[in-house]
């Protein structure tokens, strides 16, 4: 089954054409990065407006790759996101899927993060399997037990881990997106000695709950002491990105695969923009061989990071499981921002 995906929700347009939720035909990524360094962040209506002029041009590249009219379905992300950079994408997917005569399929942004582990992997993934969702705008943990059957087991008490990424890269100047900046500047210093060490958030180490607030505040509080002595250096801001990443990194891995072991998960998985750390990558991957769990990220760093392939693989799980999706033929979609992952979208 060819599935066309559309995901907008927030500061990247793509396209991508999946066959059968795994074989990733064609991808487009359409990044407004350069755009949005210069504000430091996101601009929610700059974001809308640039996918309006982007959506279009973008599909005449798919259609280069992959014949349309082999397409048996479109699907879309419904939620949660931007508001206007969700309607964009779903009015834009809709009147194709109305044009082509095919079926859409509302896909959950999360739902689509966590099928990236899907995409191009040959190996089976062992369930019940914990999956740990870290991005910009979610930080939570979920025991999926089977295809679109997940249960909600961890979250955040405040900030997401790429939040804290991109508020610390903004602090040390580093610009946007923070995660990759921050792993640049440590990974330029490998050697780096330094005695500042960061407190990590376990709260009860035996629950799901992430806390990353007082770690920002502690790197605000050395930013500002250095600060005392006149600008940052290079190295000072290297020794800051060091310890920051050694805190986020230890509190994620280690509370996912102890969440695995009490939930008696055959498998981890990690998914979303931070599953793109190396460090966070071999951190968890040392835990795996340690306790004797299988352990997953997307194939590629590009899988990690928003992108539709995702969202093709999700709707491809969630078909099978759902295929009335397939019945519906009157496409009129609006956005889910609290749609419920896993669900049957009470408009399909
Ligand atoms: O999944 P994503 O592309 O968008 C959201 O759904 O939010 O995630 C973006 C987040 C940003 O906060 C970015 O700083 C972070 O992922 N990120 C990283 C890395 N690459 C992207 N964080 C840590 N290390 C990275 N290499
Ligand atoms: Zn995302």
């Amino acid at each position: 089954m060819r599935i066309l995906a559309l995901e907008t929700s927030c500061d990247d347009l793509s396209w991508s054409v999946v066959e059968d939720g795994k074989h990733v035909l064609a991808l487009t990524i359409s990044s407004q990065v350069d755009i949005h360094a210069k504000t430091g962040g996101v601009v929610p209506e700059v974001a809308a407006r640039e996918h309006a002029v982007t959506a279009i041009p973008a599909l005449d590249t798919i259609a280069k790759d992959v014949d349309l009219k082999t397409i048996d379905a479109v699907a879309v992300t419904v939620g949660p996101g931007l508001l206007g950079s969700l309607l964009v994408g779903i009015n834009t997917a809709s009147t194709l899927a109305t044009l082509l005569h095919k079926p859409l399929i509302p896909v959950h942004h999360i739902e689509g993060h966590i099928y990236a582990n899907w995409l191009e992997r040959d190996a089976a993934i062992s369930f019940p399997s914990l999956i740990l969702t870290v991005s910009g705008g979610h930080n939570d943990m979920y025991l999926m037990k089977d295809h679109f059957s997940f249960v909600h087991v961890g979250t955040t008490l405040d900030d997401a881990a790429g939040e804290a990424f991109d508020k610390v890269a903004r602090m040390l100047d580093l610009g946007y997106p923070g995660g990759p900046a921050i792993e640049k500047l440590a990974y330029a210093y490998p050697d780096l000695t330094s005695d500042l060490v960061f407190p990590i958030a376990w709260g009860n180490k035996d629950e799901g709950t992430f806390s990353f607030s007082g770690l920002k505040s502690e790197v605000r509080r050395t930013v500002e002491k250095y600060k005392t002595q006149g600008e940052l250096t290079e190295l000072q801001k290297a020794e800051i990105a060091h310890a920051f990443l050694r805190s986020v990194t230890e509190v994620l891995s280690k509370k996912a695969f102890r969440m695995a072991k009490k939930h008696n998960a055959k498998s981890v998985c990690v998914t979303g923009g931070v599953s793109a750390s190396t460090p966070l990558v071999d951190a968890m991957k040392e835990l795996s061989s340690k306790e004797n769990i299988a352990f997953f990220h997307p194939v590629k760093k590009l899988y990690s990071t928003d992108n539709a392939a995702m969202i093709g693989a999700a709707a491809y799980y969630k078909v099978q499981k759902f295929p009335d999706y397939l019945s519906s033929f009157t496409p009129l979609l609006t956005p889910h921002l609290s749609y419920t992952l896993g669900g049957e979208a009470d408009n399909a």
